[in-house]
């Protein structure tokens, strides 16, 4: 008998939802390949940008010996770092000065959540997320680090994005330690993953208290701070508010704040896998504002220390740090690209939403993200999850697969996450079956 740890063996449970996924992640779509394929709808995989991005990385690759190295380090090189300073800067409007010494890189946000799970917590041990939530937590917390993904419920009558859903979490905060899973942290992924919204700028204060209170973590997931876009639903989005934007000091100590940034879902590149945590910590203090100079990566957060000690297991490559350097180095290029992408997420929304419509499917309106949370309860066979199972396998074996309610931990039945941000053609196919 092959001996295999516990620890590897606990992630192997069978689960129904993980078989569609499986299913469909390997019959997918493609007009040359396969186009008898599966259209995915279910990843939030942003393709709109995708040739423009091609192009930027292929023009731009330019290969040297040096790149097959070990380069810098597990953390990044000093130069991607800065790179990603000044764009967290610009973007993120942080309340403090932001550089090099405040960034690990690694091979993207989920490697990240991963990565601060195993710093923060000990197994058996719990972080706090809102339900619903981005499926890729579960496995982030709790595949590698044992750490316990504690559930937040809000019920029926308060929006999990607004200031009222503190009190939730504050309550499950209570029950989980009465529980015996003291619980070490709080993940949010801001903008909303799969809801589509911002967070109220009064929830992210009241999460920045809460979290002072009780002196746990605070994880913010940043992943779409640049994909927003207008629509006739909601012409003028409200404008993204990072965490790193709030006078910190005011709230709670820097030293339990965490943003993460990757490449993924801004820059239509979830296959390059590269990303960066931003601490805000002791650096800050210790050596002063505007006392950001020098390229070394040492310094940073308590956690930034621990982080680094295991980056080397979660490294970006050498030919991911150079295209994502690339790119936010190339202001010219970024001034291009955004708005065009904004445009782009405007149109494929609009066109799905209208879609919905003639069908009489609710849905929530988004503003962010790639993805629309829609209501599909009305075609359920009964009020279960069963039912809810049952319709995405009827769908997927009519050649389109949307993401369920179920797997994203939803309080009620029905719910589908369906990724608009998809070439037209692509889109119109899966919407049509
Ligand atoms: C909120 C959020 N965080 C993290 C990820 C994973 O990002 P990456 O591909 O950079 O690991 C996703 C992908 O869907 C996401 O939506």
């Amino acid at each position: 008998m092959v001996h295999i740890s516990q620890r590897a063996l606990s992630n192997l449970v069978p689960s129904k939802l993980h078989e569609i996924r499986s299913h469909c992640f390997h019959n997918q779509y493609d007009r040359d390949l396969n186009p008898e394929g599966i259209v995915a709808l279910a990843v939030a995989e942003n393709k709109l940008m995708r040739d423009e991005i091609v192009q930027h990385i292929n023009m731009h690759m330019n290969i040297k010996p040096v790149h097959l190295t070990y380069g810098e380090g597990p953390a990044g090189s000093s130069a991607l770092r800065s790179a990603v300073a000044s764009f967290v800067t610009e973007v993120f409007r942080p309340s403090m000065e932001i550089t090099e010494k405040h960034i690990c890189i690694c091979n993207g946000a989920g490697s990240a959540v991963d990565d601060l799970a195993f710093c923060i917590g000990e197994p058996g041990e719990g972080i706090l997320v809102g339900r619903p939530l981005y499926v890729g937590f579960f496995p982030d917390i709790e595949a590698r680090a044992k750490v316990k993904s504690v559930l937040v419920d809000f019920g029926a009558g308060v929006n999990p994005t607004s200031a009222a859903a503190v009190t939730a979490y504050e309550d499950a905060y209570h029950r989980s330690n009465s529980a015996g899973v003291p619980i070490r942290a709080i993940l949010i992924s801001s903008p909303h993953n799969p809801l589509g919204r911002p967070y109220e700028t009064e929830f992210l204060a009241g999460i920045l208290r809460l979290c002072s209170k009780y002196s746990i973590h605070l994880i913010s997931d940043e992943v779409y701070a640049r994909s927003h876009f207008p629509s006739t639903d909601i012409p003028h989005p409200p404008p993204f508010v990072s965490v790193l934007s709030f006078p910190l000091h005011e709230y709670i100590d820097s030293e339990l704040v965490h943003v993460i940034y990757a490449m993924s879902k801004d820059f239509c590149a979830n296959g390059v896998r590269i990303g960066a945590v931003i601490s805000p910590g002791a650096a800050n203090q210790l050596t002063g504002r505007g006392n950001g100079k020098g390229g070394s990566a040492v310094g940073g957060s308590a956690l930034l220390k621990s982080f680094r000690a295991i980056a080397s297991f979660t490294r970006a490559s050498q030919l991911a740090e150079h295209a994502w350097l690339n790119l936010l180095t190339d202001r010219p290029f970024l001034d291009w690209y955004f708005p065009l992408f904004q445009t782009r997420m405007t149109d494929a929304y609009e066109y799905t939403v209208s879609r919905l419509r003639e069908n009489h499917i609710p849905y929530n309106s988004a503003s962010v993200t790639s993805f629309i949370w829609i209501d599909l309860s009305h075609y359920l066979r009964e009020d279960s999850q069963d039912a809810e199972l049952e319709l995405n396998w009827r769908m997927a074996r009519g050649g389109v697969w949307l993401a369920m309610g179920a797997s994203f931990g939803s309080e009620r039945n029905g719910n589908f996450r369906l990724t608009f941000a998809t070439p037209r053609e692509e889109l119109t196919l899966g919407l049509d079956r």
